[in-house]
């Protein structure tokens, strides 16, 4: 894993240079597999950066598009992170509807629509049962609890190791999300983390010492390239560290 950390002043700065390096593993992607497979974050912050996805001229065939985590509400809700991504972007260029992979959250059992969307996964990595699919790219955020995707503190969700879509929980209501093991596969992961209500989770991220248990996304180190990108309001005790 090589590990890339980067304060911005400003939002914008962040989003724009995650959005270089995301052009620059899409390009690598489709060089080298001819295809590119993109897990997206939930949540606010990506939304200006999906904005600025909608504006470029990308070979959208050969891009297929899933999610990290849902939360289990229908696909039109108004916090469905299909629905705002789709609104930002997916519905304003021309992916072919089969390369937009959704979790499914209409069968009324999490556990179920997490196996389902198991299968589509395998289905599309033609990987087998037990083994984890590497996506090209990973894009996260982080809660002020240091969640990431739906891996909340202290939830079951952290310790399942043999799957690679499971049923996360924030305070009581049911999410779907990736596994750790299956986010760590990832060729590149690209944190996006902006606000200072995020300063004190950074800190705990990135202690040398602190539990996965307290901190999720501390468990996240994947095999390829991790870049975290953060502003001055959420990154400035970083910046002072020694
Ligand atoms: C979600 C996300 C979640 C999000 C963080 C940060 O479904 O909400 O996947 O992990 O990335 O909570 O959210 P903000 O970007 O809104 O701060």
């Amino acid at each position: 894993m090589a590990l890339f950390v980067e304060v911005l002043p400003h939002k914008q700065d962040l989003l724009s240079r995650a959005l270089a390096v995301m052009k620059t593993e899409i390009s690598r992607s489709l060089a080298a597999r001819g295809q590119c497979a993109i897990a997206l974050a939930g949540g606010s912050t990506p939304k200006p950066l999906y904005e600025a996805l909608a504006q470029l001229d990308l070979p959208w065939s050969k891009i297929h598009i899933f999610w990290g985590d849902e939360r289990y509400v229908p696909a039109d809700h108004p916090d469905s992170n299909q629905r705002m991504a789709r609104e930002a972007w997916l519905d304003h260029v021309d992916f072919p509807p089969e390369n937009i992979h959704p979790m499914a959250t209409t069968s009324n059992d999490p556990a179920q629509d997490a196996q389902i969307h198991e299968g589509q996964l395998q289905e599309f990595f033609a990987t087998a049962p037990g083994e984890f699919p590497a996506f090209d790219l990973v894009l996260l955020g982080i809660g002020d609890d240091a969640h990431t995707a739906s891996l909340f503190p202290h939830t079951a969700a952290l310790s399942v190791g043999d799957r690679l879509v499971t049923v996360g929980e924030k305070q009581g209501e049911p999410r779907l999300t990736f596994t750790i093991p299956l986010i760590n596969q990832a060729r590149c992961v690209i944190f996006l983390v902006s606000g200072d209500s995020k300063r004190p989770a950074l800190a705990r991220i990135f202690a040398p010492e602190a539990s996965h248990l307290d901190f999720p996304a501390r468990a996240i180190k994947p095999q390829g390239d991790l870049w975290w990108f953060m502003d001055q309001a959420a990154g400035s005790e970083l910046k002072a560290r020694p």
